[in-house]
């Protein structure tokens, strides 16, 4: 029986060294280095990474101070990738990867800070059915939105309060201009969310993207012939407000 051959990746990032199967697991992007380079964790800070991939982003959190760091991925190759990398980067005892789809495993956790990359490119319905497990990485539904609105919608839930019942939580997100920035920034306003945009890269417009243009022209950032769109970090702090008793 021919043996299947898996060619493993290593990537150092911030000094963190991930190891993953570019077949089963995504490959940090722009928009990964974007957020881990720009993460803002406190000393002790309980924290959630959304759509973990290979792990990157929750090892660089763990690393920065974080007490727990708890790492979702709906894609099981993700999760114990997740891990494994953990432990190589000696944050084993912090790190805990678990399989789900976002906020579904969590149960009635509460989070000092919220941070993801989502997947977040557009893609018609019929070709959907079709994604594999990194295609499920990169594309959500027809206005790529599917992702993060759940996320968006449902933090608040998960962030922690403080005992005076102020909720301070933090909600970190990369995401990009080809979903409609104002859009992103109308629905953390709907959430209560205080929006301050921390970090912006530009990139060329890549070959992936074509397939996908007549669901992206409108809201596409155009410059220099439309070569480029933003990708740009946002930091929310929920808005400070009373819980009635
Ligand atoms: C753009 S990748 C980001 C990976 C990693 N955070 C990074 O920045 O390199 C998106 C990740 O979201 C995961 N994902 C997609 N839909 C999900 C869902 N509904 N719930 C949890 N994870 C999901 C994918 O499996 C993939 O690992």
């Amino acid at each position: 029986m021919a043996s299947k051959t898996v060619t493993f990746n290593f990537e150092t990032i911030n000094k963190v060294r991930i190891r993953f199967d570019p077949k089963m697991v995504f490959t940090p992007s722009v928009f990964s280095r974007l957020l881990a380079n720009n993460l803002i964790i406190k000393d002790q800070d309980i924290v959630l990474d959304l759509c973990c991939g290979s792990g990157l982003l929750a090892i660089v959190a763990a690393k920065m101070g974080a007490r727990k760091v708890f790492a979702v991925d709906i894609n099981p190759h993700a999760v114990y990738t997740t891990s494994k990398n953990a432990r190589l980067n000696d944050v084993g005892n912090k790190v805990i990867a678990i399989e789900g789809h976002l906020y579904q495993p969590l149960g009635d956790r509460k989070f000092h800070l919220i941070f993801s990359n989502p997947p977040q490119t557009p893609i018609f319905s019929h070709l959907e059915n079709r994604l594999d497990c990194i295609g499920r990485a990169i594309f959500a539904g027809l206005d790529g939105r599917k992702v993060i609105d759940e996320i968006i919608d449902n933090a608040r839930n998960y962030l922690a309060y403080t005992p005076d019942g102020t909720q301070t939580g933090k909600l970190q997100l990369v995401t990009t201009s080809i979903i409609d920035f104002d859009k992103t920034v109308n629905r953390l306003k709907m959430n209560g969310f205080d929006c301050n945009i921390v970090a912006t890269k530009r990139h060329l417009f890549r070959k992936e993207y074509y397939m996908v243009l007549p669901l992206i022209n409108a809201n596409l950032f155009v410059q220099d012939g439309g070569k480029f769109f933003e990708t740009i970090y946002v930091t929310c702090s929920h808005m400070v407000e009373l819980v009635s008793n």
